[in-house]
C-alpha cells in the first residue's frame, strides 16, 4: 500500500511573518489529516523556521531545489549537506519552472538526482509536458525522456523506492486549467507502466502524485484515480485551510 503524499510547493512566496502564520495554521489543523503524509516546500531562508515549528508534528519539510555539487565555488547554490543541517526530509527536483525558466536540462536534473539518492533525503522528481508538446502528441515521449533520470540506477539503489514522481502538466500549473482526472490518470498509468518494465517492485513502491491547479474542490476526483498517489499543490498550499482540506480528502480516498 502506497501512503498518499500531499505537498505544498510555496515557490518564491511569503515573508518571515506570513510563513510563520501559515505554519501556525497548518500546525493547528494537521492532526485531522490522518492518512496522507504532508510536507511543505518553502524558499531556502525559511527552512530553519519550518524545522523549528514543524519538528514535533507529522508535517515534513523540504527544499525546492538543490545543487548537483558537494561544496565549493558555486555562488548561489545550496548543497544537500546544507539541507541536512535543517533536517529536510525532501527536495523537489526538475520542477517545470526550473526546467523552462532556468533552462535546467534532463542531464543536469539527473546529476542532482544522483546526489540526492546518495543521501537520506527523498527526491520528488517533477515531470510534465507543455501545451505544445501535448497538442503535438508528444506527451509520453517527453515523460519518457524526463524519466531517463532514473535509468542509471540499479533497482537495488537505496532510496529509489522512496522516490516520489510528480506529474505536472506545464499547461495546468498556476493556470487554473486543471487536467481532467482521466487525462492525469492516463499519464500516471503510463509512468507506472514504464517503472514496471524495469521492476514490478519499484512500480508498486514509487508514489506518483499529480500537480497543476489542485484545489480543495477538484482534489477528491483526482485522488480517486487508481494511479494517483497524492498531490503537489502550488497556489492553494499558501492557504493553510485549503492545503489541509486537500490532505483531508485522503482520509476518505485511500
Ligand atoms: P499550482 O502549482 O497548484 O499553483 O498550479 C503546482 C506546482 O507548480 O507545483
Amino acid at each position: 500500500m502506497r501512503r498518499p503524499f500531499v505537498a505544498g510547493n510555496w515557490k518564491m512566496n511569503g515573508s518571515i511573518n506570513s510563513i510563520r502564520e501559515l505554519l501556525t495554521n497548518i500546525k493547528q489543523g494537521c492532526e485531522r489529516v490522518e492518512v496522507a503524509e504532508l510536507a511543505v516546500f518553502p524558499s531556502y531562508p525559511y527552512l530553519a523556521l519550518c524545522e523549528e515549528m514543524l519538528c514535533k508534528t507529522q508535517v515534513g519539510w523540504g527544499a525546492q531545489n538543490a545543487s548537483d555539487q558537494v561544496e565549493g565555488a558555486f555562488t548561489g547554490e545550496v548543497s544537500i549537506n546544507m539541507l541536512h543541517d535543517f533536517n529536510c526530509q525532501y527536495v523537489l527536483l526538475g520542477h517545470s519552472e526550473r526546467r523552462h525558466i532556468y533552462m535546467e536540462s534532463d542531464e543536469f536534473i539527473a546529476a542532482k538526482l544522483k546526489r540526492v539518492l546518495a543521501s537520506s533525503i527523498i527526491p520528488v522528481l517533477c515531470v510534465g509536458e507543455t501545451q505544445t508538446e501535448r497538442v503535438d502528441g508528444k506527451t509520453f515521449l517527453v515523460i519518457e525522456r524526463q524519466l531517463a533520470a532514473i535509468h542509471d540506477f540499479d533497482d537495488n539503489q537505496p532510496g529509489l523506492g522512496r522516490l516520489v514522481i510528480a506529474y505536472e502538466p506545464v499547461w495546468a500549473i498556476g493556470t487554473g486549467k486543471v487536467a481532467t482526472p482521466e487525462q492525469a490518470e492516463e499519464v500516471h498509468a503510463y509512468i507506472r507502466g514504464q517503472l514496471a518494465k524495469r521492476s514490478q517492485v519499484l512500480a508498486e513502491q514509487i508514489r506518483i502524485v499529480y500537480g497543476g491547479s489542485v484545489k480543495p474542490d477538484n482534489a477528491a476526483e483526482m485522488l480517486a484515480m487508481r494511479n494517483i498517489d497524492g498531490a503537489l499543490v502550488g497556489g492553494a498550499s499558501l492557504d493553510a485551510s485549503s492545503f489541509l482540506k486537500i490532505g483531508l480528502v485522503c482520509n476518505n480516498s485511500f
